[in-house]
């Protein structure tokens, strides 16, 4: 193999840089040429592309978000769009794909992989709902930027005997949320593989305040409903005054942790191994700390249960 691309799909997390530069100095190495696609499969279907050399990679290992920019695009999920995409990697003599990305992304390099195209995908995505790796990219950089912000709220929650409900992301994963109650010692976790009644946590919020604990944090996944919502219903079951942050998009950014950035550097170099060692078709993940590939078909047909030794964790804690 002599030439490769490299994109980054779907919602972007930190990682994808130091993921990036990890792929093209391995590929450097083996003196395979890369190129980055602008933007995702929109930027692949266009053709718009940046060479990448040793330097075009340099200075971005602490660099949040993605440089080579994502999107989503309606059109790839076509087969006309997944078509154009391979012609336009025969035109360019591109002959292997890495695609950085969720559920959704990978899905669009197993279609590519169907099409008979070579391609390896990387889990990148703060929901950690990807089977067959312990963590997806830019998940623990997000927890460490949710916890900084719990740290924050607990701290004017407590100065004014409020309930705060701090939403997070996930979509409907609740990964985030449960890792995040547990590691900033919040009281509650509302997620959507565990079944809560709101008028039990009531009671029990009800009973702290009246015990002197006056003060709480309920971490929301987004999955499971609004935060304005669960607010209001506590407010109008107990009285007490309750308010809402969402932490939205500041969870997705930020100079990526030292779990990351290693992470990244690991999967982008065991990629290209993938790639031109012909083990295409694959996902690279992280399995007890080893750098493992599995069939795309594999990843995509399973289902991730992460959750269940957080959940248990949380129960034991009386979360
Ligand atoms: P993520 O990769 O973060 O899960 P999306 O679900 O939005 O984000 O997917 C990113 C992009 O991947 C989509 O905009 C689309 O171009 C492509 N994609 C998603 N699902 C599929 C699919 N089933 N088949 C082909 N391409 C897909
Ligand atoms: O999939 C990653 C994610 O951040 C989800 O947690 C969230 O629901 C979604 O993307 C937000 O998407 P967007 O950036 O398009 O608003």
């Amino acid at each position: 193999m002599k030439k490769i691309g490299i994109l980054t799909s779907g919602g972007d997390c930190s990682g994808m840089n130091a993921c990036i530069r990890s792929a093209v100095r391995t590929a450097l190495r083996l003196n395979v040429e890369v190129v980055g696609f602008k933007k995702g499969y929109l930027g692949l279907m266009k053709g718009d592309y940046l060479r990448l050399d040793s330097k075009a990679v340099s200075g971005i290992m602490h660099r949040g978000g993605t440089f080579l920019q994502s999107a989503r695009s309606p059109e790839f999920r076509t087969t006309e769009g997944q078509q154009n995409a391979v012609k336009m990697l025969s035109e360019l003599g591109i002959e292997g794909l890495i695609v950085l990305g969720g559920d959704g992304s990978l899905s669009g390099a197993l279609a590519l992989k169907k099409l008979g195209f070579p391609v390896v995908g990387i889990p990148a995505s703060i929901d950690n709902d990807i089977p067959f790796t312990d963590m997806s990219l830019g998940v623990d950089t997000a927890l460490n930027n949710i916890i900084y912000a719990v740290d924050c709220i607990k701290d004017t929650a407590s100065s004014h005997a409020r309930a705060f409900v701090i939403e997070v992301m996930g979509r409907n994963s609740g990964y985030l949320a449960s890792v995040a109650a547990i590691a900033s010692g919040a009281e509650f976790a509302l997620v959507p593989e565990r079944e809560f009644d709101l008028s039990e946590i009531c009671q029990q919020l009800r009973q702290r305040f009246e015990e002197g604990r006056d003060n709480a944090i309920i971490i929301l996944a987004e999955g499971v409903a609004k935060g304005q919502d669960i607010a209001d219903s506590i407010k109008d079951a107990i009285g007490f005054e309750t308010r809402v942050t969402v932490l939205g998009h500041y969870q997705r950014g930020g100079a990526p942790t030292v779990f990351d950035r290693l992470l990244a550097s690991r999967l982008g170099k065991k990629s290209v191994e993938l790639l031109v060692s012909g083990n295409h078709g694959m996902m690279a993940g992280l399995s007890c700390n080893t750098i493992l590939a599995t069939p795309l078909e594999d990843v995509l047909k399973g289902e991730k249960r992460p959750q269940d030794e957080m959940l248990r964790l949380a129960e034991v804690l009386g979360i």
